[in-house]
């Protein structure tokens, strides 16, 4: 049985759908009923205060554009407010203006973290009530609605079948696949019911011949696409896909770090790799997109602690602060960057990329790249079609490298990969924005992050 649970009308987003001038997507509000929220039913009042902030922060912050209905299961919630959302192709649009009114979600914590976790426990053991038991799960019905909220775990973390491993959670990483998962999408949730979290950050409970209490992280391999993800008290993984945590990491601070941290790695290595020196200039700049975004703070990281001269490129004016704290030089809107002229090649302006919006944005700017310049095209936030030509490619020998931190080969380059963040967090935990996140606040900062509303990384705490 559901508890704490609402309904979600299928979401039209951005990604994997071809790009458009406006999207419009439903977010639920209080009906004219909802003075029944006084129920006094286990779980309501906690689902009528997460909905009635989640409406009252999208009411203010779009533009109502439409009514129509929806339905939830405990009847209160009449009708769905059609907005207008910051995240379609409106590039100059200076979302920090329109979001500056929005009221704090949950209290948030800003680093620094512990570098050491302290009083490790050794033996974990279950919980002795069921609040650990617990998950945040989306269901697709047969008629398309999507349904997600708190549900019991279902399944027995005692039961650990020989080639998996059971985790009690700690944390996990909110990556934008989890928001997507979280709304139904069919290109992230591969199966239904879902419990989506892509990374997870916990410890052993058993199986996998690990030592109970072992801290550990685990991320992709299927969680959260294909099997149940880290929006729970406890996971069922692989055995294969376990990696120690690194010692010097706390849980938060991994999961802060997770894909995003990994994925961020991975391209400036790329990037590393491809950018031909011989092109370039002692004033030369490297541009990150979606800068405010999990994967794009990161970058910026990155490629600052490897000496560049860094442009953070965001849409909202309350990152800038961050961003600079994080390494960036200097930060732009979008359309402070797009040459307006409609040549196919324009001043060459960066060595490196790393694109984590994609669509217009990412055509405009492999426009703009230096000779011998390299962009990693990591994401697709901001549409999945390319309108480009050959242009950059065959008459400054531009590369577009493709990221996939998905298919990194092995287990020991993941390894790798968690030490390096381990090496960079101290650098970043100071500025890094992390929101702590319930179970139940899962829904909620879904349609926010797909509205490009969120900075930094969220991390749900099951418990
Ligand atoms: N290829 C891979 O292996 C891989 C791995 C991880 C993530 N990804 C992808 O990389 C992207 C970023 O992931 P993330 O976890 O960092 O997400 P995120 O935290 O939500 O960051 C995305 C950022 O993109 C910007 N953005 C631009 N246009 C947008 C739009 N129309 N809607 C929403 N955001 C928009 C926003 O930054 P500003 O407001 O600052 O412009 C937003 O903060 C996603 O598309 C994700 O699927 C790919």
């Amino acid at each position: 049985m559901l508890s704490s649970t609402f309904t979600l009308p299928t979401l039209n987003v951005p990604a994997f759908s071809a790009a458009s001038s406006s999207m419009t997507g439903p977010i639920m509000r209080q009906g004219p009923h909802h003075g029944a929220q006084k129920s006094t039913s286990t779980g309501t009042a906690e689902l009528s205060t997460s909905l009635w902030k989640l409406s009252s922060v999208n009411s203010r912050a779009f533009p109502i554009v439409g009514v129509g209905s929806c339905r939830f299961s405990g009847g209160w919630f009449r009708d769905t407010i059609r907005i207008r959302s910051p995240g379609g192709l409106d590039l100059s649009r200076p979302a920090a203006a329109e979001y500056s009114g929005l009221t704090p979600f949950r209290p948030v914590g800003v680093g620094p973290f512990p570098r050491e976790e302290k009083n490790m426990p050794t033996d974990v053991g279950f919980p002795g009530n069921e609040a650990g038991k617990r998950c945040w799960r989306v269901r697709r019905a047969d008629d398309g609605e999507i349904v997600a909220g708190v549900e019991p775990l279902g399944w027995d973390p005692a039961a650990v079948a020989a080639d998996e491993v059971v985790i009690r959670v700690e944390a996990a990483g909110f990556n934008y696949k989890d928001a997507l998962a979280a709304t139904g999408h069919p290109g992230v949730m591969r199966v239904s019911p879902l419990v989506p979290g892509i990374d997870v950050a916990g410890r052993v409970v058993g199986g996998g011949g690990l030592a109970s209490g072992a801290a550990v992280v685990v991320t992709g391999n299927g969680l959260g696409e294909t099997r149940d993800g880290g929006f729970a008290g406890f996971v069922r993984v692989p055995a294969a896909a376990v990696i120690p945590r690194p010692a010097m990491l706390s849980t938060e601070a991994a999961m802060a770090c997770g894909t995003a941290g990994l994925t961020a790695l991975i391209a400036c290595d790329r990037l590393a790799m491809l950018v031909d020196g011989r092109h370039a200039r002692p004033d030369e700049e490297w541009l990150v997109t979606g800068a405010s975004g999990g994967v794009g703070m990161m970058a910026v990281a990155v490629l600052a602690a490897a000496g560049h001269r860094v442009v953070a490129c965001s849409r909202k004016l309350s990152a800038v602060v961050t961003v600079t704290a994080l390494g960036a030089a200097a930060v732009v809107r979008p359309d402070e960057i797009i040459d307006p002229t409609p040549k196919s090649l324009v001043k060459g302006r960066w060595a490196g990329v790393v694109d984590t919006v994609g669509g217009p944005l990412l055509a405009d700017v492999l426009r703009a790249v230096r000779p011998g310049g390299a962009v990693a095209a990591i994401g697709m936030a901001g549409g999945a079609d390319l309108l480009t030509s050959v242009h950059p490619f065959i008459l400054r020998g531009v590369t577009l490298a493709g990221i996939d931190a998905a298919s990194i080969p092995t287990q020991a380059e993941r390894a790798a990969l968690w030490d390096r963040l381990a090496d960079l967090w101290p650098r970043v935990a100071a500025a890094f924005p992390v929101t702590r996140l319930a179970l139940d606040d899962a829904g909620g900062w879904a349609q926010r992050m797909l509205a490009g509303e969120t900075m930094g990384r969220g991390i749900v705490i099951p418990e």
